[in-house]
């Protein structure tokens, strides 16, 4: 079937089994390579990527459920060389460290300062309760958000 969906504000379409799934579809076809292959049963958050701003699990999504819709994962975020502040806090933070967890963590973070720019820390405690992370314990990644959204808000009062 013929599959339209906009990935990273770029329009895109592919063809595709009616069973496929949207992680195998970014992965294998649109060559986002960030979407993470975890548990593949909604579990770790490693496969979560935005579908119009919202995070969710691609593993658990066929493609098809979410034609038409906007699609964003880190690769539209930021580049090594233009990093997105979230990216740059959780380096700084030391709270990257297999970093496989990291796609997942940074799409889910991201969707909580849109909504809520300045959070406290149970905030970003609950907008990462689904993400497993193997090395870090969480707290450096809870204080590289608050310090994301910190930074982010100095920027836009710096804007004014
Ligand atoms: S791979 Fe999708 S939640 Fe684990
Ligand atoms: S940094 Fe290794 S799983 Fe989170």
């Amino acid at each position: 079937m013929r599959l339209e969906l906009t990935i990273n504000g770029v329009p895109r379409v592919f063809e595709v089994a009616p069973e496929a799934l949207l992680i195998d579809v970014l992965r294998e076809q649109a060559g986002c390579r960030s979407v993470k292959r975890g548990c593949e049963a909604g579990d770790c958050g490693a496969c979560t990527v935005l579908v119009d701003g919202r995070p969710l699990a691609s593993c658990l999504l066929l493609a098809g459920q979410v034609a038409g819709r906007s699609i964003t994962t880190v690769e539209g975020l930021g580049t090594p060389e233009r990093p997105h502040p979230l990216m740059t806090a959780l380096v700084e933070a030391g709270a990257v460290q297999c970093g496989f967890c990291i796609p997942g963590v940074i799409l889910s973070a991201k969707a909580l300062l849109d909504e809520n720019p300045n959070p406290t820390a149970a905030d970003v405690r609950q907008a990462l309760d689904g993400h497993l992370c193997r090395c870090t314990g969480y707290v450096k990644q809870i204080e590289a958000v608050l310090n994301a959204a910190a930074r982010l808000r100095a920027g836009k009062e710096g804007a004014r």
